[in-house]
């Protein structure tokens, strides 16, 4: 798709193309994070871009630390943090600590590819569950799926692709039932992929989930929230209520070096602890899931409103979504397929573009649903 793109702007104009197809931030990085780097910079003192512990600069762990104990009410220390090369970083860093060959990660569907690539890195293996329509989590078809091989259930919220926050009650309902999985001598670990948490809509709240449950970690990322995924920075973070969690902290310490990611980048390590409460203009993104839901609802599509992130899911008005991407591209208009997201009979927009764009493609939704049904 991102090759199509370009071909395709580079025949036609890169005002006639209408690319949905990336998740990468048409916004620029918070004025005052640029001036941080800046002034870091200009105070340059020696040392500064040496190596450093293997989970991240000290004083940069006790920084997030301090935000995460505010924000969560839980008693977080410079130990429950880990820095790594982004969210990907992280979940590769996680699995190889604690997958052996064979292990079953849950995933819900539709789903983040890359998680499947992620966990086959390691030997495990991907057990897909289906959501709800409403791409809420299905505990009864979770628990059908859990078996003796089962060691992570990984959560994505707020989703790519579907733009869903997994609700508190069904949340809740998962805990209940791994701990009734831990009564029977199972236990399970919660692995929450929160590379969007800070893009949540209107008066949507991202529930706790180490409020809810003990065996959580919980994976950040700046590269959407900041604006800066080309600069590889996020962090790990372990419920302080994990026992024993010395543990697996040893082996993603050994797991960074093995893979070859050493430690996060320093410069954005130091910049980023002072970043914890910033965000880009949330509600800039909120404003284009405005414009194009109702673009897509206005030409007759069935979606279901996001309420956080930047993508939107709706149903193919047929069957073959990689067909009706094609129809798509006959008007200029790049989505994903749905079956990229394990989801045939969708397709997926990535509205982090610009709202002109956005506003320009109106006619298009249209005309390839008139021409298509
Ligand atoms: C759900 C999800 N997880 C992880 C990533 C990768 O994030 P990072 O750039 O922090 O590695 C993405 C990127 O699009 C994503 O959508």
């Amino acid at each position: 798709m991102f090759d199509k793109g370009m071909q395709m702007k580079k025949t036609l104009g890169e005002d006639k193309v209408y690319d949905f197809s990336l998740g990468n931030p048409d916004v620029e990085p918070p004025v005052e994070l640029k001036s941080a780097v800046i002034d870091m910079l200009t105070r340059e003192t020696a040392g500064m871009h040496k190596y450093m512990e293997n989970n991240g600069y000290q004083n940069v762990r006790e920084e997030i630390a301090g935000y995460l104990k505010n924000h969560y009410n839980l008693p977080f220390t410079d130990k429950h943090v880990f820095m790594t090369v982004g969210c990907a970083g992280g979940i590769n860093i996680l699995f190889k600590s604690m997958l052996n060959r064979g292990d079953e990660v849950i995933v819900p569907n539709p789903f983040f590819w890359e998680f499947k690539n992620y966990i086959e890195n390691y030997n495990g293996v991907m057990k897909l569950v289906e959501t709800n329509d409403d791409f809420q989590l299905n505990i009864e078809k979770i628990e059908e799926a859990i078996s003796e091989k089962t060691k992570i259930i990984l959560i994505n919220s707020p989703n790519n692709p579907t733009g869903v926050i997994y609700s508190r009650e069904s949340l809740e309902e998962l805990a209940s039932l791994l701990y009734k999985k831990r009564r029977e001598g199972k236990e399970i670990y919660l692995v929450a992929d929160e590379a969007y948490k800070k893009i949540v809509f209107d008066d949507a709240v991202l529930p706790n989930i180490f409020d809810i449950y003990d065996l959580v970690i919980s994976i950040t990322s700046h590269s959407k929230d900041l604006a800066l995924p080309g600069e590889r920075i996020g962090y790990i973070t372990i419920s302080p209520l994990m026992k024993n969690s010395e543990k697996l902290i040893d082996a993603a310490i050994f797991a960074n070096r093995i893979l070859g990611f050493i430690n996060a980048p320093a410069i954005m390590q130091r910049v980023i602890g002072k970043f914890q409460k910033n965000s880009v203009d949330i509600k800039d993104y909120q404003k284009k899931r405005d414009a194009i839901y109702s673009i897509l609802v206005d030409a007759g599509f069935e979606v279901v409103k996001p309420e956080g992130a930047f993508y939107i899911f709706p149903k193919s008005p047929i069957k073959d979504d990689i067909q009706f991407v094609s129809n798509l591209q006959k008007h200029r208009v790049l989505a994903v397929p749905g079956i990229g997201f394990g989801k045939p009979g969708y397709f997926r927009i990535a509205y982090c573009v610009e709202m002109d764009m956005i506003e320009r493609s109106r006619p298009f939704f249209k005309e390839v649903m008139n021409t298509t049904r």
